[in-house]
């Protein structure tokens, strides 16, 4: 008993519980996702839409799942099975995105380490599309820095709940904000920055068009991590003490001022020098070396960017293990070192694949894409949704919205305030938003 508990953890602090999940939320979709589409869907009129669907979305669905983590102590699978077994293939779907989305965010962890190394002896010199063209298409290379990547995040959660993910998000995290602020001042106080400002706020509504808005209810989903069990893992191993209304509230905002800044962060200095805001990992990867060539002491400022880039990164990639780990830590009694060693083995198999899919296997196609887009379809586009789906029609109308109330203010013993508010979000507005996402997703309504 003793053995088990010890394998499952628990946060040591409601801040290093906030800090982790905060981790998770914070990543490459805040980073390099969320300026170029706010740019190219109407700027401040998008942000504006953002912001609503986080209030509206996000805190609803982030709610319901730390509430079913906590209410069960147990992993994604375990806690919908415990409640209801009809549902426990919700949860089964959550763990499996986990280890489909870990399967490609360990090659771009490991890119991002590359570009580390890069800036370190000297910055990218040359044609910036070329140097990452190479890179990415060459077959050892970034595998070796994915397994770098592999291997960190795996010795974190080898480490537990309050002594690894805990303990180094509370570093990590703020170190993220610090390094975020500086590299705002230094971008929208460059001679030109103007230009990128206004692409990024001045809001444009004709542009915000049914397909822009259905952009950023995805974005709102992948960027807090939800409809993947990943706040369902992490609210077991809270407490019965902590508000998580209160925890649902500070996550989001964390998240959203993330993914604001990064837009101060990126879009004036990529104006700035004349360079056209590129889209997916061009921008990152191509688009920003070359600001970064183009400016005054860029190296140091391109190395401390894709330093604050990794501690987004891995901060996620540890929620995406914790998510599997805990299933078999849970379901089958694996030691913590069992169950990370097994699953970061397995999950690389993927990571490799995934890398090759860039060079070597990118003629490999499975319906029409490469194993890496195909993997990141599979997850983003068919599970998280058909994951945040399911948890509103489970709380809202089988483990009904009293169970959860109860979970939630703890009997009464904490107020919980938005229950009204969160009652209608959960049962109506929440579900009928990410189905007709979901749809739209799958090309069966087209806006
Ligand atoms: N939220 C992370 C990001 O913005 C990605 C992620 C999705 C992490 C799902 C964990 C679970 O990059």
């Amino acid at each position: 008993m003793e053995k088990e508990k010890k394998d499952r953890g628990q946060w040591a602090s409601s801040l290093g519980f906030i800090m982790a999940t905060a981790g998770s939320a914070i990543g490459l979709g805040n980073l390099w996702k969320f300026p170029y589409l706010a740019g190219q869907n109407g700027g401040g009129a998008f942000v504006i839409v953002y912001i609503l669907i986080v209030i509206f979305v996000g805190f609803t669905i982030m709610l319901g799942e730390i509430t079913l983590g906590r209410s069960t102590g147990l992993n994604a699978l375990g806690a919908y099975r415990k409640l209801n077994k009809k549902f426990a293939w919700v949860g089964g779907a959550g763990i499996l995105a986990a280890f489909t989305i870990l399967g490609y965010y360990n090659a771009v962890g490991g890119w991002v380490i590359k570009y580390i190394v890069q800036f370190v002896t000297g910055g990218v010199s040359g044609d910036s599309a070329v140097f990452f063209g190479e890179f990415i298409s060459s077959p050892i290379e970034p595998i070796i820095w994915a397994l770098v990547f592999a291997l960190a995040t795996a010795f974190i959660v080898w480490k537990g709940i309050s002594g690894g993910i805990e303990k180094y998000s509370k570093v990590l995290m703020p170190a993220l904000f610090v390094l975020l602020i500086v590299v705002v001042i230094r971008s929208v106080t460059l001679p030109g920055a103007g230009a990128g400002l206004e692409y990024y706020l001045k809001p444009d509504f004709s542009k915000l068009t049914p397909a822009a808005i259905v952009a950023a209810l995805g974005q709102v989903f992948f960027s807090l991590s939800l409809g993947m069990g990943c706040m369902i893992t992490y609210g077991s191993y809270l407490s019965k003490d902590e508000n998580i209304e209160k925890d649902a509230f500070i996550v989001p905002l964390m998240d959203t001022s993330a993914a604001l800044l990064a837009g101060f962060a990126i879009l004036p200095a990529v104006f700035a020098f004349g360079f056209e805001p590129g889209v997916g990992p061009s921008l990152m990867f191509i688009t920003l070396p070359s600001v970064f060539a183009a400016m005054p002491l860029g190296a140091v400022f391109g190395l401390l960017f894709f330093i604050l880039v990794l501690f987004a990164a891995i901060t996620s990639s540890i929620s995406l293990l914790e998510v599997c780990t805990a299933y078999f830590i849970d379901e089958f009694k694996w030691s913590r070192t069992k169950a990370t060693v097994v699953l970061a083995c397995a999950i690389f198999v993927l990571t490799i694949l995934s890398s090759l899919a860039m060079g070597p296997m990118a003629n490999v196609l499975i319906f029409g894409k490469n194993f890496f887009d195909l993997l990141d379809f599979i997850a983003s586009n068919i599970l998280l949704p058909v994951g945040g789906l399911m948890m509103c029609i489970f709380i809202g109308y089988f483990w009904g919205i009293d169970n959860a109330v109860a979970e939630i203010s703890q009997n009464g013993k904490y107020a919980f305030r938005l229950k009204g508010f969160w009652t209608v979000l959960v049962k109506y507005i929440a579900p009928i938003a990410v189905g007709i996402v979901f749809l739209n997703m799958l090309g069966i309504i087209k806006f």
